[in-house]
């Protein structure tokens, strides 16, 4: 069919272009895993224990071995797993702050058969020819979507998704104060993991063209150095890239899990929402003790580019105040 010349105008996007215009786009970062995971004919691939469950969900019923790994206290392998031709190792840029891990440490020992998870780092590129998946709702107002850079070449085409009932959620936060649309946002995340694999709907693809990333990374740099001003005296975590970056989070590991339920009370009648990473790790009595800790008493606090350093020493003050002196 031709291209429609007038009528009623769509909703209005400013044209630019997203960080990654050579990768694969898909309708999630999981359905990116699990399409490269089958072009690639893997039999075995390894996880780590401390990632979100859909990722090894994505892979139920399609024959493929999902091995289980454990990290060392710098969020780093504890051990190497020697892997055959047809095995693949994910390791998850955690809240974007592993770059040079990856860069120095994986990416020589794994080479292709490395699959780097930037669901946490939108603004790491890629290493040369390591496939590596994206999720750009976790840093920007988008419904859905999903990257593969660095695909194979013969993956098939997968057939396009919708994102029009996905949007409720975010418009309504548009209007009205977020907590009146959080079950929705809930409910929307769940159902995208029925939705299958399919490639990224033309909406979301506009949406994503339209953002001023360097504008977003420069705010999400400022806020987090910010927070390390104010908070670093008080983390656990203490292994700082060496470059400023623009992270997804600035994340506080506490001291206890009865501080971090007790902070993240406070800080939630202050209307200071602060999610958690993740906690399905602790219904499984196999966790190691590293993981169940990250599961338990990390504060991932915002640092996004809707909030400037006025609003980070606000955030920093009501940690500083709930946290005590404990
Ligand atoms: C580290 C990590 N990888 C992958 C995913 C899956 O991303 P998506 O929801 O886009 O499939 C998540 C989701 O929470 C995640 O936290």
């Amino acid at each position: 069919m031709p291209e429609a010349i007038g009528g009623y105008f769509e909703l209005e996007l400013r044209k630019g272009q997203h960080p990654y215009p050579q990768a694969v786009a898909f309708n999630s970062a999981r359905s990116a895993f699990k399409a490269l995971v089958l072009a690639r004919n893997l039999r075995r691939v390894h996880l780590p224990v401390y990632i979100c469950d859909v990722m090894q969900d994505v892979l139920c019923g399609s024959c493929v071995e999902v091995l289980q790994y454990a990290l060392s206290e710098r969020l780093e392998l504890r051990d190497f797993p020697v892997l055959q031709a047809d095995e693949a190792l994910l390791f998850v840029n955690y809240f974007g702050l592993k770059a040079d891990y990856i860069g120095e440490v994986l990416t020589v020992r794994y080479g292709r058969q490395l699959i780097v998870d930037n669901s946490q780092a939108l603004f790491s590129a890629p290493q040369a020819g390591v496939a590596t998946l994206y999720s750009p709702r976790k840093f920007v107002g988008v419904a859905d979507g999903g990257w593969l850079a660095n695909a194979p070449a013969d993956l098939p085409q997968a057939e396009i998704s919708s994102s029009q009932a996905r949007f409720g959620a975010l418009l309504g936060r548009l209007e009205d104060p977020p907590q009146h649309h959080y079950a929705m946002f809930q409910s929307l995340e769940q159902a995208l993991e029925n939705d299958g694999v399919k490639a990224m709907s033309p909406s979301t693809a506009r949406l994503l063209d339209s953002i001023d990333y360097h504008e977003v990374a420069r705010r999400r740099m400022d806020n987090l150095a910010q927070l390390r001003r104010r908070l670093d005296h008080r983390n656990r975590f203490t292994d700082w890239p060496a470059q400023p970056v623009a992270a997804l989070c600035y994340p506080l590991l506490v001291k206890s899990a009865e501080t971090a339920t007790r902070v993240r009370a406070q800080l939630l009648e202050q209307h200071i929402y602060v999610p958690s990473y993740w906690r399905e790790v602790l219904s499984s009595p196999t966790s190691p003790p590293i993981e169940r800790d990250w599961a338990q008493c990390l504060l991932p606090l915002p640092i996004d580019q809707r909030y400037n350093v006025d609003d980070m020493n606000r955030l920093a003050d009501a940690i500083l105040q709930n946290m005590g002196k404990s």
